[in-house]
């Protein structure tokens, strides 16, 4: 099977085709969403809150997206591999965005990169296209921004954002990006602007009617304990699976049952003799 290319999203678009997207970031995840199937995967800079333990996204650095885009590229055959550009990384300079979206690519293996914001982002997202790398948008509650935004709260409720959102939307399918992710905005103003560009859509918390889903692979696992988003569908509950087989792991290997004869390696007898 060939790898999923921006242009086959476009396609999907064209003919109501609904593109799946998740985010991984590392080899095993990305072989097992690889192999179901899924269009995109994600290295989301959502490894600061999920993998790597801080409260936000803003620690993130690059060098710990190249690490772990590096680690889902290699296990991504057919899926389109996007790196998520993190806090500080395309906001300093031009340059310095192409720079490090060109790491993405370089680097990191993977096929496009994601970056957040709307009309003030469309110069940056213009130089790095130039550079022949492809980008995909990313508005609506966009977590680099949860400062600005006081916390983390639905985007374009009122005449004012939901008027920015549709311009933000607009302006960037102008840029030129392939695809633009809409986070917790109405639905009904998530169907308007997926009316309105010519691009996909892919909604996280934006209703049914984007072009695509995206959501958090360790919140569709139910791989932790703690708050889950409204928008979270569980597809699996592991974290009591988990914390099970931990516990019986640990049983095990302080009542002697584990290793049992099974899982050791023997020697031949005379072999050991001489050995004394
Ligand atoms: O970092 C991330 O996981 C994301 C998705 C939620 C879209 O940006």
């Amino acid at each position: 099977m060939p790898r999923v290319t921006t242009t086959l999203l476009k396609e999907k678009k064209a003919r109501k085709e609904k593109i799946t997207m998740l985010t991984a970031y590392d080899y095993s995840m990305a072989v097992m969403e690889d192999e179901a199937g899924i269009d995109v995967i994600l290295v989301g800079d959502s490894l600061g809150n999920v993998v790597l333990g801080y409260d936000s996204t803003l620690p993130v650095t690059m060098d710990d997206m190249i690490h772990h885009t590096r680690a889902v590229a290699r296990g991504a055959r057919n899926s389109l591999v996007v790196g998520d550009m993190p806090f500080l990384s395309y906001h300093v300079s031009i340059p310095e965005a192409v720079r490090n979206a060109g790491r993405f690519i370089q680097e990191g293996g993977a096929q496009a990169v994601k970056l957040e914001g709307g009309v003030e982002r469309v110069d940056t997202i213009k130089a790095i296209l130039d550079a022949q790398i492809p980008v995909m948008g990313h508005i609506g509650l966009t977590p680099q921004s949860v400062h600005q935004f006081g916390g983390f709260k639905v985007q374009g409720k009122d005449m004012e954002t939901a008027a920015k959102l549709i311009r933000d939307a607009k302006a960037l399918d102008e840029a030129g990006v392939f695809s633009i992710v809409l986070e917790c905005v109405p639905a009904p103003l998530a169907r308007r602007i997926t009316e309105e560009v010519s691009v996909p859509t892919i909604g996280i918390g934006a209703g049914p009617d984007c072009d695509g889903q995206v959501l958090v692979i360790n919140d569709i696992l139910g791989l932790y304990k703690g708050f889950t988003p409204k928008f979270v569908k569980r597809y699996a509950d592991l974290h009591p699976l988990v914390a099970q087989a931990l516990q019986a792991y640990k049983e095990d290997v302080e009542s002697g049952a584990f290793p049992a004869t099974e899982h050791c390696f023997a020697m031949k007898e005379e072999v050991l003799e001489k050995l004394y």
